[in-house]
C-alpha cells in the first residue's frame, strides 16, 4: 500500500454512532477503577508560601493540615531569596497524599531580595517533569512530580494597599502558578477595615492584570460554591496551633486580653474557606489546571526554543519526526560548514608558519654570510700582518749578516795593526 493511502486511512475520523445496550456491560465501573487506581499510586500535591518573614506562613501550614511540620525560622539577614521545599508522606483514612511545602526564605526582608530564585525554582520543576517525559524509558507512573500546584501567597495585613514587590512578583508567577492571594495575620485589622482592604488588593490586582486563579464554575457539583468563594477572595486567615477552651469544646485559637479569635469560626476569618477550597474542592483542580495550563505553556515555550513547531509558516502541520529530521540536517550541515572552516584555518596556520620559518631561514642564512665575510676579512688581514712581518724579519737578517760581516772585517783589520808596527821598527 502507498504511503499516501496509508497516512489517508490514518486520517480519516471514525464515525461515531449512538446505540443501546440490551443489558448490563460493565463499564460503568470505569469511574470506580480510576479511584481505586488513584488511591493505589497516591497523590502529591505542592504548595509554594510566599511572604515576608515571620508573616505566619508555617503556623498557617500547621494549622490547615493540623499537624506540626518541622520548621525553622528564618532569619531577617538572610543573603538572597532561598528556596526551601520539605516533603512529607501524609495519610487520612485510606489516601496517601505525599505533601511539599516550599518557603521562599528571606523574601521581602529588604529591597534586593528580587523574586528570581522563586520563578527559577518553579522553571525548574517543569524543566524535570520534561526531562521525564522526553526520555526514552519514562517512569512518569512513580515519578515524583515536584511542580507547584499552587502559590499561596501571603499578604501583609497593613489594610493600605499592595506593595509594589506584591505586584510584581504575582505578575511574574501568574502564568506559572496558580496564585491564591491571602491576608495573613487577618486577626490584627478591624472588620471593616479588612472589607475595604480586599476590595482595594483586588482592584490594583485586576488594573495590573496579575492573573489569580479563580476556582473554577464549569463543573455543576461545585459551581456554586466556587463562585461564592471567587467573591471571598483574597481570603483573609488566621492561624494558630494553641488550643483554647470555648463552652465545653476545645477549638484552634488566638488568645488575646480582650478575647478569642477563633481560627475555623467563619464570623472571624476565611481560614475554613481557604482549607475548603484548597484542600477538599479544589485540589484536583489546582493540579490539573497546574499540568494543562502552566506546564503546557512551560513546554510549548521550551520546545519552540528548541526549533520544534506544530505548523510551519503556511500552517502545514509538522510532525515531530520531520522537525527532528529538519533539525538533524541542519545541524549536520552546520557541523560541515564548522568542520571546512576549521581545515581553511588550518592550512592558512600552516602557511602562515611556513612564510615564517622560510623568513627566519633567509635571515639566518644572511647573518651566516655576513660572519664569514667579516671571518675571511680578518684572515686577510692577519695573512697581509704575516707577510710584512716575515720581510721585516728577512730584512733584519740581511742587516744582521751584513752588520757581522763588516765586524769581522774590523777585527781582522785591527789584529793586521802590530805586525807592521814591528816591521817598521825593525826597520
Ligand atoms: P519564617 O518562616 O521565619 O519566615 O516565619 P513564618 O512566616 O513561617 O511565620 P511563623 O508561622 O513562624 O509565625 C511568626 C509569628 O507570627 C509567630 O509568633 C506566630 O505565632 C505569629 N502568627 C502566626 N500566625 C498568626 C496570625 O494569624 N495572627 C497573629 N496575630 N499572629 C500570627
Ligand atoms: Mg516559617
Amino acid at each position: 500500500m502507498a504511503a499516501t493511502d496509508l497516512e489517508r486511512i490514518s486520517n480519516v475520523e471514525p464515525e461515531s454512532r449512538s446505540l443501546s445496550l440490551g443489558g448490563h456491560v460493565g463499564f460503568d465501573s470505569l469511574p470506580d477503577q480510576l479511584v481505586s487506581k488513584s488511591v493505589t499510586q497516591g497523590f502529591s500535591f505542592n504548595i509554594l508560601c510566599v511572604g515576608e518573614t515571620g508573616i505566619g506562613k508555617s503556623t498557617l501550614m500547621n494549622t490547615l493540615f493540623n499537624t506540626t511540620f518541622e520548621t525553622e525560622e528564618a532569619s531577617h539577614h538572610e543573603e538572597c531569596v532561598r528556596l526551601r521545599p520539605q516533603t512529607y508522606d501524609l495519610q487520612e483514612s485510606n489516601v496517601h497524599l505525599k505533601l511539599t511545602i516550599v518557603d521562599a526564605v528571606g523574601f521581602g526582608d529588604q529591597i534586593n531580595k528580587d523574586d528570581r530564585p522563586i520563578v527559577d525554582y518553579i522553571d525548574a520543576q517543569f524543566e524535570n517533569y520534561l526531562q521525564e517525559e522526553l526520555k526514552i524509558r519514562r517512569s512518569l507512573f512513580d515519578y515524583h512530580d515536584t511542580r507547584i500546584h499552587v502559590c499561596l501567597y501571603f499578604i501583609t495585613p497593613t489594610g493600605h494597599s499592595l506593595k509594589s514587590l506584591d505586584l510584581v512578583t504575582m505578575k511574574k508567577l501568574d502564568s506559572k502558578v496558580n496564585i491564591i492571594p491571602i491576608i495573613a495575620k487577618a486577626d490584627t485589622i478591624s472588620k471593616s477595615e479588612l472589607h475595604k482592604f480586599k476590595i482595594k488588593i483586588m482592584g490594583e490586582l485586576v488594573s495590573n492584570g496579575v492573573q489569580i486563579y479563580q476556582f473554577p464554575t464549569d463543573d455543576e457539583a461545585v459551581a456554586e460554591i466556587n463562585a461564592v468563594m471567587n467573591a471571598h477572595l483574597p481570603f483573609a486567615v488566621v492561624g494558630s496551633t494553641e488550643e483554647v477552651k470555648v463552652g465545653n469544646k476545645l477549638v484552634r485559637a488566638r488568645q488575646y486580653p480582650w478575647g478569642v479569635v477563633q481560627v475555623e469560626n467563619e464570623n472571624h476569618c476565611d481560614f475554613v474557606k481557604l482549607r475548603e477550597m484548597l484542600i477538599r474542592v479544589n485540589m484536583e483542580d489546582l493540579r490539573e489546571q497546574t499540568h494543562s495550563r502552566h506546564y503546557e505553556l512551560y513546554r510549548r515555550c521550551k520546545l519552540e526554543e528548541m526549533g520544534f513547531q506544530d505548523s510551519d509558516g503556511d500552517s502545514q502541520p509538522f510532525s515531530l519526526q520531520e522537525t527532528y529530521e529538519a533539525k538533524r540536517k541542519e545541524f549536520l550541515s552546520e557541523l560541515q560548514r564548522k568542520e571546512e572552516e576549521m581545515r581553511q584555518m588550518f592550512v592558512n596556520k600552516v602557511k602562515e608558519t611556513e612564510l615564517e620559518l622560510k623568513e627566519k631561514e633567509r635571515e639566518l642564512h644572511e647573518k651566516f654570510e655576513h660572519l664569514k665575510r667579516i671571518h675571511q676579512e680578518e684572515k686577510r688581514k692577519v695573512e697581509e700582518k704575516r707577510r710584512e712581518l716575515e720581510e721585516e724579519t728577512k730584512a733584519f737578517n740581511c742587516r744582521k749578516a751584513a752588520m757581522e760581516a763588516l765586524q769581522s772585517q774590523a777585527m781582522h783589520a785591527t789584529s793586521q795593526q802590530p805586525l807592521r808596527k814591528d816591521k817598521d821598527k825593525k826597520n
